[in-house]
């Protein structure tokens, strides 16, 4: 599929994802929903034949992503209610896939996470910013609120901050975007890069489908009591323990040896890593 707003490229196992519309500061508009749900859908096909294993996603330009693109939200005054409707649940769906895909997400955050743009940043695994970057759950100030966003920048930044910063629209810094979890580390410019690759790196080391099962288990025990929780950790970790790639990772830990899957990834020092 070839994309009008999203740029791709493919390095070994990593796919790196470049919202491409720097003229409005990346904002989304229906295209580029339509675009991202559909790549998401493509990744996760990716995913299951370990082509794809991590993506980063950026955003071109000066600024990561500035959220909706108002010019299209003023439009949809002429929108029916359905259609409104509709446009809605696409966003949400949007979000939703990202969030759930089967490979850890890194979020490479310039300039601004502005409104959808600070939701991206809660539906990626790992955020790392540029120190002067800015995040803002900025409706508000335009009469709108952060809605679709709500259940993502939530689950990361908890409910005493969203009180504050879905109320006042204010913008903070990277530092802030840290402290409540919205973001994973904050380096200078010049860092942004290499602090990225630390990350992918890091990754390629660990069983994919051992990540995925992480990634999925979280959602599934977050809000649960524990003796909820107990009858799917313990699913879990069974399935895991015995499955081709569990057994080779605590094969090769014992043998001192790299498991297969990071064999090809630069920088893996097996168990001693
Ligand atoms: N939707 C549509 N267009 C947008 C946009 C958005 N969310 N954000 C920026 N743009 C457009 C601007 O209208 C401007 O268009 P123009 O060149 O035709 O005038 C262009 O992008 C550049 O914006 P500008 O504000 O000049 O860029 P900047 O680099 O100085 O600042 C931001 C970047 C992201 C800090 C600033 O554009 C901003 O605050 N945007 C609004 C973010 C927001 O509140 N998003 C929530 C949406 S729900």
């Amino acid at each position: 599929m070839t994309y009008a707003f999203l740029a791709i490229r493919r390095e070994g196992p990593v796919e790196y994802l470049t919202l491409n519309r720097p003229d409005v500061r990346n904002a989304f508009n229906d295209q580029v929903i339509a675009e991202l749900t559909a790549w998401a859908a493509a990744t996760r096909e990716a995913a299951a034949h370990r082509d794809v294993r991590v993506v980063v996603l950026s955003g071109a330009g000066k600024t990561f992503c500035a959220g909706a693109d108002v010019t299209w939200m003023s439009k949809t005054v002429e929108f029916t209610e359905e259609e409104n409707l509709r446009d809605a649940v696409a966003m949400s769906q949007m979000f939703n896939a990202l969030d759930a895909l089967p490979v850890p997400l890194i979020g490479r955050v310039q300039g601004a996470a502005l409104g959808g743009g600070a939701g991206l940043a809660a539906v990626c695994d790992i955020v790392v910013a540029d120190e002067s970057a800015l995040f803002g759950f900025t409706e508000v100030k335009l009469g709108i609120l952060p809605a679709a966003i709500s259940p993502f920048a939530l689950a990361k930044i908890g409910r005493s901050a969203a009180r504050e910063l879905f109320l006042t629209g204010s913008r903070f810094p990277a530092a802030r975007a840290r402290e409540i979890g919205l973001v994973h580390a904050v380096v200078p410019a010049a860092e942004l890069d290499s602090t990225v690759e630390r990350y992918v790196r890091e990754l390629l080391t660990a069983g994919p489908e051992a990540i995925a099962a992480a990634k999925a288990l979280i959602p599934q025990v977050w809000g649960r009591s524990l003796l909820e929780a107990m009858p799917i950790t313990a699913a879990a970790i069974a399935g895991r323990r015995v499955s081709t790639e569990g057994q080779e990772g605590l094969r090769a830990f014992l043998q001192k040896r790299s498991p297969s899957w990071a064999k090809d990834t630069a920088g893996n020092k097996g168990h001693k890593g």
